[in-house]
């Protein structure tokens, strides 16, 4: 097994019927046709990011689903006051995406500031939900007690409803994300049922696809996050990833086990190997066994560098081509606005304004 079937087939046996029955969450992508999912230009992005959802986007691409990704730039200024460096986070998430395998010419990768009529939708979305509703957002009260600043900003309270937006304006039904964007697709489904009845029938409800393999977590077993220095960035050098993967927290016990509610650090290096060889971790485990930590690190650093080295080289080879990085926003963002601008001529039509 796998380390993402082991855990699928562990949540099917204890718990199928909430999985399956949940309207929120899809089981697969059977059925589906539109996916939109993104990333906040803050940085680049790094195992976490890939294992989580980047390389089930590549995935879904090649079967054939349509994929929208949004830069979410607007997103960036929830929780600080400036936009650092926005463009150059941009260009560097479409070096990430492309590296990883997403196709340029099928994908449209897209800036939320450069997309109006997206913007505008959120108007009417946010007269279709309580300040009630969104005081309860899980996510957003999380965001709000790590935020970096002293007060709480309009936008912190009110992105929820621009995702919706994100969402809505392109008709996506299918979202592949991570736990912490359920409560944003709550939202994102509440307004579209409410938009439907209230008007015209428009949009699709959205579901969740999440991600089967278990999260990963930082070199010190916390959350993993460039802003922590924990984090293997996709650009990352094998010297850098060796580096940081010598300093990962282990513990005492020379006898590895993948076991990670006890020993999450050295669980999060077994898993981490298994995620890269597509192997199950505890055959991992058993195979470095007494070799201990030293071993164990050893071990995660080939895997990591022989796993990456293929997107590394790739990556290295657009990192050149800043242009044609710039070329493929621009077309995507012309792509998004031309739909943004169709939806937004169907939301006046059905609300009978200008
Ligand atoms: N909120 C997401 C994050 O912080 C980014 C995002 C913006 C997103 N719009 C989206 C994700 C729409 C999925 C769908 O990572």
């Amino acid at each position: 097994m796998t380390a993402a079937s082991a855990v699928s087939a562990a949540s099917a046996v204890s718990d199928a019927a909430p999985s399956t029955a949940n309207p929120l969450i899809a089981s697969s992508a059977e059925g589906h046709r539109r996916i939109l999912t993104g990333d906040r230009p803050t940085g680049p992005l790094h195992l976490g990011h890939y294992f989580g959802t980047l390389q089930k986007r590549v995935q879904l691409q090649r079967q054939g689903i349509e994929l929208m990704i949004v830069i979410a730039d607007y997103q960036v200024i929830t929780d600080r006051d400036r936009a650092d460096r926005v463009a150059e986070h941009a260009e560097n998430l479409v070096l990430d995406y492309l590296a990883a395998g997403v196709d340029p010419d099928r994908a449209t990768i897209f800036t939320h500031s450069a997309v109006p009529a997206l913007n505008q939708l959120m108007l009417p979305f946010l007269s279709l939900i309580s300040v009630a509703e969104l005081s309860r957002n899980p996510t957003v009260k999380d965001e709000i007690a790590h935020s970096r600043q002293a007060t709480v900003s309009g936008l912190m309270f009110t992105y929820p409803v621009h995702q919706a937006a994100d969402l809505l304006f392109c008709k996506a039904d299918l979202v592949p994300v991570g736990q912490d964007q359920l409560p944003h697709l709550e939202t994102t489904r509440t307004i579209a049922r409410r938009f439907n009845d209230r008007y015209t029938p428009l949009f699709p409800e959205p579901q969740a696809l999440l991600s089967e393999a278990p999260l990963l977590l930082g070199t010190d077993a916390g959350k993993m996050s460039k802003s922590r220095g924990n984090a293997i960035t996709l650009g990352a050098d094998e010297d850098e990833t060796a580096r940081l993967l010598r300093g990962a927290v282990t513990d005492n016990d020379r006898y590895i086990s993948y076991d990670p509610e006890t020993r999450p650090g050295v669980s999060n290096l077994v898993l981490l190997i298994a995620l890269c060889q597509d192997r199950d971790p505890h055959a991992v485990a058993e195979e470095i066994g007494s070799g201990g930590a030293a071993r164990l690190k050893r071990t995660a650093t080939e895997a990591v560098n022989e796993y990456l080295r293929p997107l590394r080289t790739r990556r290295a080879e657009l990192a050149a081509d800043r242009a044609l990085l710039r070329e493929v926003l621009h077309t995507g963002n012309a792509r998004a606005n031309a739909i943004a601008d169709r939806t937004l001529t169907e939301v006046r039509t059905a609300m009978g304004t200008f």
